[in-house]
This record gives C-alpha cells, sequence and structure tokens, in this order.
C-alpha cells in the first residue's frame, strides 16, 4: 500500500509528485465501476415476453410487482407508478393541504422537497445529523410551527431516519408521516420493513437505483382507504369505468417496467448484502485513515448502501475535497458528490431560504461528502484498489 507523501509545495497547497493527478503512476489503470446497471439475460426475457404479449399497459406484471414488493417491504398496500417523484406527489396530495407548514430534510436530493412545494406546502427546512446524515429530529421539533402538518422524511442513501423519535413527534403534534424511501429499497428498522412507519412511504426504481427498471417508482401504506384515494389520482380520479371523482394525473407504470423489476426482484436481496459486505470492507479502510469518516448508521437501523457516503475534512488535509476527488479519480477510483449544495441552497427554493436562512450542518456537510463506488458487481480486486487509492490520496495530501 503506497502512502508516502511525496510532497512539493505549490503556493498554500502542496503538489504531490507521487500523485497520479501529478505524473505518477496510478494505483489502477482500469477505473473501478462506479455503478452497475447492466440487465440480465432474465430481465431482458421478461420484458420481451411482455412485448410479445401485446400487454403492455400495467396488468399483471406491476400486480406481481406490488404484490411481491409490498411483501418484501412490510407494506398492506404497494401501488407502482410512473417514476418516484410521481410517487410522492400521490403520497403528498391527499396528506397535507396547500398552504401547511411541512417539515423537510435540507440535506436530500430535490424531488422530496420540490413535490412539497408543487403541493402549494410550505417546506420548513431540518437540519442534517453530521454522521449518518439523516434528518435531525431535535432540530425538526425546534421548528415546528402551528401550521406544521406533516413531516416528509427521506430515508437518505439507503439508511433509514431515526423512525421512532420522527413518529413520536408526529404523534406528540399530530402530523401526517411521509417517507420518501427512493434510495432504501429494503432497508429495515428494529427489524422491520420501511413499509411497517408512517402514513405513506415512497420509492424510485429509477435505472441507477437499488432495484432500477429505467423509470418507475411505487407509493406504500397500510390505510385501505388512503390506498383508495392514491390509486385513483394515480389514474385521473377514476373510481369507476369513465366515472372520474376527482382531478387525478396519469402517473401509472407499464408492464414492460414491471417485468424488469419482478426479475430483478429476484436477485435484489443477495445484491443488497453484496453492497453491505463492500461498505463493511470500506469502513474498516476508512476508520484507519485520520481525516475521513465512514457513514454513521441510524441506531437500530439495517441500511442497504444505495450510496456510500464518507466525509472528508479539509482541515486535515493540504487540499479540498475536489481536489482529493480529483486525485482519486487518476488513481483509478471515480467518485461523486451527492449532494453539491444543501437544498437551501438550490435557487428553487430561494424564497424559502431567504426566509429561513441555511441550516449549518447541512451546509458544510456539502463540501465534505464525497461517495465511493458501490454495487454488487464489487470484486476483491476494486475495494483493494480504493482502499490504496485512499490511503495514497491521503498520505500525499497529508496536511
Ligand atoms: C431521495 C429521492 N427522492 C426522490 C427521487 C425521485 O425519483 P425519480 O427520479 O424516480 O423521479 C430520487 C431520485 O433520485 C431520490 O433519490
Amino acid at each position: 500500500m503506497s502512502t508516502a507523501a511525496a510532497a512539493a509545495p505549490t503556493g498554500s497547497l502542496s503538489k504531490p509528485t507521487n500523485l497520479a493527478i501529478n505524473g505518477g503512476t496510478p494505483v489502477s489503470k482500469t477505473a473501478v465501476p462506479f455503478m452497475q446497471t447492466a440487465l440480465a439475460e432474465n430481465d431482458i426475457n421478461q420484458a420481451i415476453a411482455v412485448l410479445k404479449s401485446g400487454m403492455l399497459r400495467a396488468a399483471k406484471k406491476c400486480e406481481e410487482l406490488e404484490r411481491r414488493f409490498g411483501q418484501m417491504t412490510g407494506s398492506r398496500h404497494m401501488m407502482t407508478c410512473a417514476n418516484g417523484t410521481c410517487a410522492l406527489q400521490l403520497a403528498y396530495e391527499p396528506l397535507f393541504q396547500p398552504g401547511d407548514d411541512v417539515l423537510v430534510p435540507a440535506w436530500s436530493y430535490i424531488a422530496t422537497v420540490s413535490m412539497v412545494v408543487a403541493r402549494g406546502g410550505n417546506p420548513i427546512f431540518v437540519d442534517a445529523l453530521p454522521d449518518t446524515f439523516q434528518i435531525d429530529m431535535a432540530d425538526a421539533a425546534r421548528k415546528l410551527t402551528r401550521k406544521t402538518t406533516a413531516i416528509a422524511a427521506t430515508h437518505l442513501y439507503g439508511c433509514p431516519v431515526d423512525i421512532d423519535a420522527v413518529q413520536a413527534l408526529a404523534s406528540k403534534h399530530g402530523l401526517k408521516v411521509i417517507y420518501d424511501a427512493a434510495q432504501s429499497h429494503l432497508a429495515t428498522y428494529k427489524g422491520k420493513g420501511l413499509g411497517a412507519f408512517g402514513d405513506a412511504v415512497t420509492y424510485s426504481f429509477y435505472a441507477t437505483k437499488n432495484l432500477g427498471t429505467g423509470e418507475g417508482g411505487a407509493i406504500s401504506c397500510n390505510d385501505d382507504a388512503l390506498a383508495a384515494q392514491i390509486k385513483a389520482l394515480r389514474s385521473h380520479g377514476e373510481t369507476d369505468k369513465y366515472l372520474h371523482t376527482q382531478v387525478g394525473y396519469n402517473y401509472r407504470m407499464n408492464d414492460i417496467t414491471g417485468a424488469i423489476g419482478c426479475s430483478k426482484l429476484d436477485r435484489l436481496e443477495a445484491e443488497t448484502q453484496k453492497r453491505r459486505d463492500a461498505a463493511a470492507k470500506y469502513d474498516a479502510i476508512i476508520s484507519k485513515i485520520d481525516g475521513l469518516s465512514a457513514p454513521r448508521t441510524t441506531p437500530n437501523a439495517t441500511p442497504v448502501y444505495h450510496l456510500y457516503v464518507a466525509k472528508m475534512d479539509p482541515a486535515k488535509f493540504t487540499c479540498t475535497r475536489d481536489q482529493f476527488c480529483e486525485a482519486l479519480k487518476a488513481e483509478g477510483v471515480p467518485t461523486a458528490i451527492h449532494y453539491p449544495r444543501s437544498l437551501t441552497r438550490q435557487p428553487a427554493f430561494k424564497r424559502f431560504s431567504d426566509a429561513q436562512g441555511h441550516p449549518p450542518i447541512a451546509d458544510k456537510l456539502s463540501t465534505m461528502v464525497f461517495a465511493l463506488p458501490i454495487h454488487h458487481g464489487l470484486t476483491d480486486d476494486h475495494t483493494r484498489t480504493v482502499g490504496e487509492a485512499l490511503n495514497k490520496v491521503a498520505g500525499a495530501y497529508r496536511a
């Protein structure tokens, strides 16, 4: 393992000559694949079978996906839809009203919050916990207003939030709870599937997700009346043939997507375990490198590592997080930043953040986090390369 720093200072930043980015020999000439999205032969065959049947609309395959994924996540009703953004819209519409205040994470993917705004809700931005990156429920309690009627919490990167704390705040103040599990298929809390908690849970099956069908999504809930309402909204408010009892949408899935989802579902448990195994290896590597921290898991939660997001403390190095990642890339280890800015820094939410300010932890995370390659196709060689590259770059840029 090469950790030597051949440092040659340039201005305030050193320019270590052993690094590949400065002309040194890379740890690996071929890059570690950042993700694995290729379809298996069976996925393709199942999609072809639907094409041959001519039954392209939402039919048996979508129903099968709903039944099986519902069982696997511990929910009574699972409803497929066009994508994870539609899933959020379908869940939000019956659960809060325009003008309501909704507690939302300042650290998440934009859709969790933009669909609150699309519904006419006022997002109240809650800070993140620095080590798990999940919504900070102590901050949520501080930010509660008289107009707050709901919490929209993201199980981010594949790790469940502190569900006990969310549910306690919700029952104390009569709030509805929507969990965005777009990144957390098959994660559990206290041994139960995420479908057991809250008023509704939403999923995305976007191509890169742990269960990826291209585009696709789903909503789960345990209340019969709410499920009926969501199903109606999903299909133009239709409750009987050409009877539309409310204004709705066409947010349905189709059976080609459903067939790919069912086929991939066969492998999801095994593929999730591979992600956990790789994460355990990364944890061990990172725990020995001063200035880097592995993601922490919420107590009682079992994560699924949609992303493996580590933190780099720029004070411990002579480079920024972005320079650190550039150097890793040159060594053969691609990274990604989830996310380069907190949601209150998004121009789309300026009118809310002007009034509310910027939660400090979320702001700080945007300069510290980086995601390492994680997926079911990682080999021991890949994780070894990642470890060597992290040690080499950290050693070279040591402050
Ligand atoms: C946390 C989260 N919520 C919602 C979405 C939206 O899902 P989709 O892209 O399927 O609309 C995503 C997708 O990246 C996400 O990561």
